[in-house]
Parts: C-alpha cells; sequence; structure tokens
C-alpha cells in the first residue's frame, strides 16, 4: 500500500508507452479519493473529492505529462514546449528535468499564479512571459514545435490525453465502480476529454457497471463552450481556466452529450464561496478553478442514490495571492502577552 508505482506502471497495459521506453515517472496518480460529508449532507447525494492537487507538481497534470516526456524522450525529442496557464508548465518543467530534456515554457503575463511560476523557474524550464492570452501562447507554440527535436506537451498530444485518462481507473478502483456524475473544471478541455475516454474504457474492461454524467464547468468569463462561441478577451479570478479557445472543444461536448451530462458556467463570487466553503467544511484548500467544481455541484439537482465525485484539480499552495484577498489578513499585535491574548480573541 505504501508503494504506488505511478501511472505508467499501474496502468502500463492501458497505457500507448513507446517500445523500449525508459519510463519517466514523479510518482504521480494515487492521489486520494476522499469523502466529503458536509458536502454530501448539503446536497442530499454521496460527494467525494478527487485530491489531485496531490500530485508531485500539485495538478492532475503530472499524470498526462508522465506519459508525453515518456514517449517524446523515447521519440529522439531533446525539448519540450508547451503554452499554460500555470499548471502545465510546472509539469512540463518538473518531468523534462527528470528525463534529461530541456523545456520551454509560453505563459500570459499577466495572471498565472505564483506559485506556478515559482515551479516552473525552480525546475529550470526557460519561460517566456508574453503580452497575450493562453490561446495566444498554444498558437505559438504549436508552430514552434515543427522544429527539430522539439516536442509538443499541451493536451493536443494525444499521449496528454491517455495519461490523464488514468483518472478514471483510480476512481473505479476506489469506489468499486464509477460515480453516476463527475464534476470537473473546464479550461482547454483536455481533461474532460480524457476522463470520459478512462470510464468508457473501465466500462467496457466490465470494470464498472455505469458510466458517469460529465458535468464540466467553465467561469462566467471564459465560457466559451457554454456560450457556443470563442470568446476573446476572458477573464476570471480562476487564471488556470482562463481560456477562450479550448483545444479540445468537440471532446468536452461529446464528452457531456454522450454521457447525458452538461457545462455549465459558474460566476467568479460562486468560485470563490465553493473555495472558501471548502476549506471550512471540508480542510480541502483548492485552488479557484478546483472550486469551479463545487461551485458547479451546488447547482446541480441530484438524487440521494447518486455517488458525486468532483475533481479538484490543482492545490490552493499554487495561488496563494488569491487566498490573501479573498479572507482576512492576520491581526496585527504587539509581543506584550496582554496584547496577543487581545488579539486572539481570549481576553
Ligand atoms: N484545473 C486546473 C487547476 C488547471 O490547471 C486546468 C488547466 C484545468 C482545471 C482545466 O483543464 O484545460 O484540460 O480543461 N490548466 C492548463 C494549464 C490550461 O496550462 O495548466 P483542461
Amino acid at each position: 500500500r505504501l508503494r504506488w508505482p505511478g501511472i505508467l506502471e499501474a496502468y502500463r497495459s492501458a497505457l500507448p508507452i513507446e517500445d523500449g521506453a525508459e519510463l519517466v515517472s514523479l510518482g504521480e496518480g494515487g492521489t486520494l479519493l476522499r469523502y466529503a460529508p458536509h458536502l454530501s449532507e448539503r446536497v442530499g447525494a454521496r460527494v467525494f473529492l478527487k485530491l489531485e492537487g496531490l500530485n508531485p507538481t500539485g495538478s492532475f497534470k503530472d499524470r498526462g505529462m508522465a506519459l508525453a516526456v515518456t514517449n517524446a524522450k523515447a521519440r529522439g525529442a531533446r525539448a519540450v514546449i508547451c503554452a499554460s496557464t500555470g499548471n502545465t508548465s510546472a509539469a512540463a518543467a518538473a518531468y523534462a528535468r527528470a528525463a534529461g530534456l530541456a523545456s520551454v515554457v509560453v505563459v500570459p503575463s499577466a495572471g498565472i499564479a505564483r506559485g506556478k511560476l515559482a515551479q516552473a523557474l525552480l525546475y529550470g524550464a526557460r519561460v517566456v512571459a508574453i503580452e497575450g492570452s493562453f490561446d495566444d501562447a498554444l498558437v505559438a507554440v504549436r508552430q514552434l514545435a515543427e522544429a527539430d527535436g522539439v516536442a509538443l506537451v499541451n493536451s493536443v498530444n494525444p499521449d496528454r490525453l491517455e495519461g490523464q485518462k488514468t483518472v478514471a481507473f483510480e476512481i473505479v478502483d476506489q469506489l468499486g465502480d464509477a460515480p453516476t456524475v463527475q464534476v470537473m473544471p473546464v479550461g482547454n478541455a483536455g481533461n474532460i476529454t480524457a476522463s470520459w475516454r478512462g470510464y468508457r474504457e473501465a466500462h467496457a474492461a466490465g470494470a464498472t457497471t455505469r458510466l458517469p454524467r460529465m458535468v464540466g464547468v467553465q467561469a462566467e468569463g471564459a465560457a466559451p463552450i457554454v456560450r457556443g462561441e470563442v470568446v476573446e478577451h476572458p477573464e476570471t479570478i480562476a487564471s488556470a481556466i482562463r481560456i477562450g479557445r479550448p483545444a479540445s472543444w468537440q471532446g468536452a461536448l461529446n464528452a457531456t452529450s454522450d454521457s447525458g451530462g452538461t457545462v455549465l458556467a459558474v460566476s467568479d463570487d460562486a468560485i470563490l464561496e465553493a473555495y472558501i466553503l471548502l476549506a471550512r467544511e471540508e480542510s480541502v484548500f483548492c485552488e479557484p478553478a478546483s472550486a469551479a467544481s463545487v461551485a458547479g455541484l451546488l447547482r446541480l439537482d441530484l438524487a440521494r442514490s447518486d455517488t458525486v465525485v468532483c475533481i479538484l484539480t490543482g492545490h490552493g499552495l499554487k495561488d496563494p495571492d488569491t487566498a490573501l484577498r479573498t479572507v482576512e489578513g492576520p491581526v496585527p499585535s504587539s509581543a506584550g502577552l496582554d496584547a496577543i491574548a487581545r488579539a486572539a480573541g481570549l481576553a
């Protein structure tokens, strides 16, 4: 039980690993699926939180990056490149380092969370911060990746989705069946596409009796799929999903319509309320984009018999600035005992 081998070994037979590839793993996957008693009470169904922030770089991206970097290296890449709202860049930088490859990440200069930037820089990526959006960055890296020896590791790389589908396999193992509903944030829409594939494969293999309704959640100011049109200037506090032209748009539509689910838009206020509620009621600190799943959950019509999994995609420590702007700061005090007691509310 203490020997989780990482997703590449755990799910090897279900993954398209290049022949003879040396596996590049940092122990990703094997994350907790935690029952959420207060949320369950609130919505009148059984609710579980899949804590993807517990991955090695603090987000679900590690699942896809393990396979993408493994195969890129096996195919002879010298470097990996990606566009990112932050988490992909942290994962790309970490896995490239583990593989002995260089990494280049292109991020919007405005609004990537500071923890993510710190990670990419510390892992030694070349970080290019552009005056533009994630969507602009993705257009650029698609072209730059045409250079020899440079592998694109955004979720338009099929290996990313293959790696990320493993979250569904794990949930099925942990619950003993598929949930009836899965709720998750949607940005570039790779993850919902991947997860749905994972459930369908688990179902086809006889590991589940059912398939979940897939519910994708976008932020109101960055909700191209809900609105049915590209958003030129996406805006939301949830910087991870500040995306106006999702690459896997069709994948998200297929996942939600084929499963009888839906894509919802939630306001930034609703995201922040869910963010605080998760911390105060379930003692979970996730990043704002992840809290969007719970904001979506609170909007659903559920039955007592429903088993719901909310994917909490990234760790709260990724984005300390949003946390500190959202709640009251510390109470200042002089160092004397009386003052501290008063400040502490104990006098
Ligand atoms: N949650 C978090 C924390 C994310 O970082 C992302 C995407 C998503 C949800 C949405 O997943 O794009 O597959 O629909 N982050 C990407 C990045 C875009 O660059 O880190 P998606």
